[in-house]
């Protein structure tokens, strides 16, 4: 299967890349490397340099491309710039994907995949959320979200030949995620604890998360893409159900980390975390029960929290002592 996957240079997308390379497909990228990187990808994988809002451009790759399925990865992600920028955000997250749904709709496209988000679309809950809880989107990043699952059934619905998925990641870590941006707080105490900087917990350090691991999440992607699928459009959680407070997460980084640094002999101990005012938006706690893609598309998580942080605190110590 050829797949093109909007986004593909990116952390999770280059996953997916791999996922589809080592199953036997195709993957194709398209991506303006606004935060993607070619580090993220084997050098063989086509590439296509283009920003999803060029409608003329974006179509000239999906007639050049050739593709059976699309999965639509690109996105503008940071919750922040969304409130001071709604603007940008929806031209990237919501007319961006309308370019790509309607191109798949003309080229007679069967499955389109779309990343969305269940830490935004569920906002503050406490026990795992289920797909059918109403939506609660409580930033422009979520509202594009949520209108994004919305065009995908629409598209669906009045093309017959579409069948659509909305997968709702949880927080997604591993290896070659950015440190720099302000979503991927592992990447972030990871990197620094490795260089034994301090860490700010914003808040006390209470709040609960559930992080499911990337190659987890692109074998979700793999499964939607490959299976029969009973609905026209389906939305799946992919999360682990399981909470970690960012304290649980620091500790556990910490000592990671600090092996790290002991088998290089690095000398200076890792500063204890310091707490910093809670984060205006942050959420108390985020859950997510993937129940139903497990009964349908035989998903489940296989990394543990204790393994994929060991693994990811590995890659970032590979990659800054190397
Ligand atoms: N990382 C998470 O925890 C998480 C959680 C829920 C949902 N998601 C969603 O998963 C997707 C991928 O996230 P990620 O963590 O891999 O982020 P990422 O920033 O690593 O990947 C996004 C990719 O999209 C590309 N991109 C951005 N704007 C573009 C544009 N206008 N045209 C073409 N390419 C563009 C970037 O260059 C980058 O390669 C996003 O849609 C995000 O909203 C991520």
């Amino acid at each position: 299967m050829r797949v093109l996957i909007t986004g593909g240079a990116g952390f999770i997308g280059g996953h997916l890349v791999d996922a589809l390379l080592e199953a036997g497909h195709t993957p194709l990228v398209v991506d303006n490397f606004s935060s993607g990187d070619t580090d993220n990808l084997p050098s063989h994988v086509e590439v296509f340099d283009v920003d999803i809002r060029n409608r003329q451009e974006l179509a000239q790759v999906f007639r050049d491309s050739h593709p059976d399925a699309i999965s639509h990865h690109a996105a503008q992600l940071s919750v922040s710039r969304s409130v001071r920028e709604p603007a940008y955000d929806a031209e990237v997250n919501i007319l961006g994907w309308l370019n790509v749904l309607e191109l798949a709709a003309q080229q007679g496209i069967q499955r389109v995949l779309f990343a969305s988000s269940g830490g935004t679309y569920y906002g503050n809950i406490h026990t795992p959320a289920t797909e059918d809880l109403p939506p609660k989107p409580a930033s422009p990043y979520g509202f594009t979200k949520l209108t994004g699952e919305y065009y995908l059934e629409f598209f669906t619905r009045q093309y017959p030949g579409l069948t659509g998925v909305s997968l709702r990641y949880s927080n997604v870590y591993g290896p070659r995620q950015s440190s720099e941006g302000e979503a991927g707080v592992i990447a972030i105490f990871a990197s620094r604890m490795l260089q034994a900087q301090k860490i700010t917990i914003n808040g006390d350090g209470s709040a609960l998360r559930d992080f499911v691991y990337v190659t987890d999440v692109a074998r979700a992607n793999l499964l939607a893409l490959e299976q029969p699928l009973p609905h026209r459009y389906r939305a799946f959680n992919i999360g682990t159900g399981q909470g970690t407070t960012i304290n649980e997460l620091a500790a556990s980084l910490q000592a990671y980390a600090q092996e790290e640094r002991n088998r290089r002999q690095k000398k200076s101990a890792i500063p204890e975390p310091e707490h910093g005012p809670p984060r205006a938006g942050d959420l108390e706690a985020n859950l997510i029960d993937a129940t139903r893609i497990h009964q349908e598309l035989d998903w489940s998580p296989e990394i543990d929290i204790q393994t994929g942080l060991k693994q990811t605190t590995e890659w970032f110590a590979e990659r800054i002592f190397s």
